[in-house]
């Protein structure tokens, strides 16, 4: 799959100075001022059900910061339906799970992109078991590891309102963006997520309302609000 096929455009590295490319780097900026000097490393991506566009909001979020000259690992704990390396890379390699199970080196498995300052780290090959992996002791250990390496490190995950994974990721984070995407998901679930993930002491940093008009990326955006704003 080449990069123009791929499923997710890099819209922020595509169109630099363009409306969404903006958008993200406003929704990286009202991060930096939502957290009052307490700091944000390690930020998931989280939304209440599938297709939101979590995983198009990690890559463009991460992609952002690499562009402040920060350091960033793109972590997919999208354990469940992997999207993030196959967007950046042609083939596959190791990643998260196989590290978790003790069947890969995280040297091995990290993974350089062409964009200058991101990494990312794959999920790796589909386990059986996604959120017992997730919540290992392993995976705490890695991520401590991770954070002296890099600057930022921006985390994909499957799902909320179907799975465990993103509260256990999102408690291990110092904070989530909550992605909700008009007409595909009711406030109702995406308040219940919020909840969900409030309950495990993660930390909203807000939420990004992402909106498509029929699958055209070019005219879509995506709006920060601040953590109680209307779609929180
Ligand atoms: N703002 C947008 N405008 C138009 N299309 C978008 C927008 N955001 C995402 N998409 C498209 O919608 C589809 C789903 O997006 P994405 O894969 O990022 O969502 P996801 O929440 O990660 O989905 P999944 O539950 O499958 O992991 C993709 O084809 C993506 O290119
Ligand atoms: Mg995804």
């Amino acid at each position: 799959m080449t990069r123009e096929t791929s499923k997710h455009r890099h819209i922020a590295k595509a169109q630099p100075g363009s409306t969404v490319s903006e958008s993200y780097k406003k929704l990286r900026t009202n991060i930096r001022f939502s957290v009052m000097g307490q700091a944000v490393n390690v930020i998931l991506v989280a939304s209440a059900v599938t297709g939101e566009g979590r995983t198009t909001t990690a890559i463009n979020l991460a992609i952002s910061y690499a562009q402040e000259n920060k350091s960033v690992l793109l972590l997919d704990a999208d354990l469940r339906r992997p999207a993030v390396a196959q967007a950046f890379f042609r083939t596959s390699r190791a990643g998260l799970s196989d590290i978790l199970i003790g069947q890969g080196k995280l040297q091995d498995a990290l993974q350089q992109t062409d964009i200058a300052n991101l990494f990312v780290l794959p999920a790796g090959t589909v386990p059986a078991n996604p959120s017992e992996l997730l919540g290992s002791a392993a995976m705490l250990e890695l991520l401590e590891s991770l954070k002296s390496q890099f600057d930022v490190i921006i985390i994909d995950s499957p799902p909320a309102s179907s799975f465990a994974d993103a509260q256990i990721v999102g408690a291990m984070s110092d904070g989530v963006v909550l992605v909700a995407r008009s007409g595909k998901v009711t406030k109702e679930a995406v308040r219940r997520t919020r909840l969900g993930l409030e309950h495990v002491g993660a930390r909203i940093l807000g939420a990004v309302l992402n909106n498509s008009s029929r699958g055209r990326v070019e005219s879509s955006y995506a709006n920060y609000y601040g953590y109680g704003g209307d779609y929180t």
